[in-house]
């Protein structure tokens, strides 16, 4: 069975809840196409405003981060529990500025997996090599590594419905898009390596998104690439351009 494609905006730290429902509403005229997974990952704090206001369309609204304890004294976190009660179906985990700017870790990514799919949510499970790793020839071995910490004690049931996003850190936010030849190796290396822990079926169904400088003319080539199944978009998420990223088929 073909994937279904699924596109996915990370807002970042941008958008006060009032910007958040005028961006749903100016983009979801300019996004709607059900032929792909649509999400908006946004600030906590705007979640419940921008659920409201994208009723009744294609959109889904994500989280950005969660925490991987139930509840209790820890300060400004958000529980997997609150997503779930807002209405939230899928939640980034281990995004590259996360591990760099908040002491994230390939354990504690791992700890966030577990706990989303305890609370049927989707992980979206951030990826991606450095500059100097790039260079240094080690990129594939790093990502493995990275994709093998975060699926520890992962269920092959529980990584079908899994979303994998590649992004290199130095193609994020840099306007500097991966070649389509440097995306597609990696991302096929993930669905390979997913095999290897799993099995064939497993990583046939897992969905690898590329991410990093994703716009509306890079989508069209990265997404018809045989392993990719869609894109994490950062700053073309917050412009009509979204629309043309989201329907790149048409
Ligand atoms: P960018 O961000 O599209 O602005 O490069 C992507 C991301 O960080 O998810």
């Amino acid at each position: 069975m073909a994937r279904k494609k699924i596109i996915a905006g990370n807002w970042k730290m941008n958008m006060t809840p009032s910007q958040a429902v005028e961006l749903v509403n100016t983009l979801k005229p300019l996004v709607a196409n059900d032929e792909v997974d649509v999400v908006f990952c946004v600030p906590a704090i705007d979640i419940i405003p921008a659920m409201e206001a994208a009723k009744g369309s294609n959109i889904n609204i994500g989280a950005e981060n969660m925490y991987f304890e139930e509840k209790g004294a820890f300060t400004g976190e958000i529980s997997p529990e609150m997503l779930v009660d807002a209405g939230v179906k899928y939640v980034i985990i281990g995004h590259s500025e996360r591990r760099e700017y908040f002491a994230e870790t390939d354990e504690t990514v791992n700890k966030k997996v577990l706990k989303a799919f305890e609370h049927d949510l989707t992980p979206i499970i951030c990826c991606g090599e450095t500059l100097t790793q790039r260079e240094q020839g080690v990129t594939i071995d790093f990502i493995r590594q990275q994709i093998k910490i975060a699926f520890l004690n992962v269920t092959a049931e529980q990584a079908a419905k899994a979303v994998i996003a590649y992004e290199p850190i130095w193609a994020i936010g840099t306007g500097k898009v991966a070649t389509t030849e440097q995306a597609q190796e990696v991302c096929k290396a993930i669905r390979e390596c997913i095999a290897e822990i799993y099995d064939d079926a497993t990583a046939e169904a897992i969905r690898i998104q590329y991410g990093g400088s994703v716009s509306a003319s890079s989508a069209p080539e990265l997404f018809a690439q045989a392993d990719i199944d869609g894109g994490l978009v950062g700053g073309a998420s917050l412009k009509p351009d979204f629309g043309a990223i989201v329907n790149y088929n048409k």
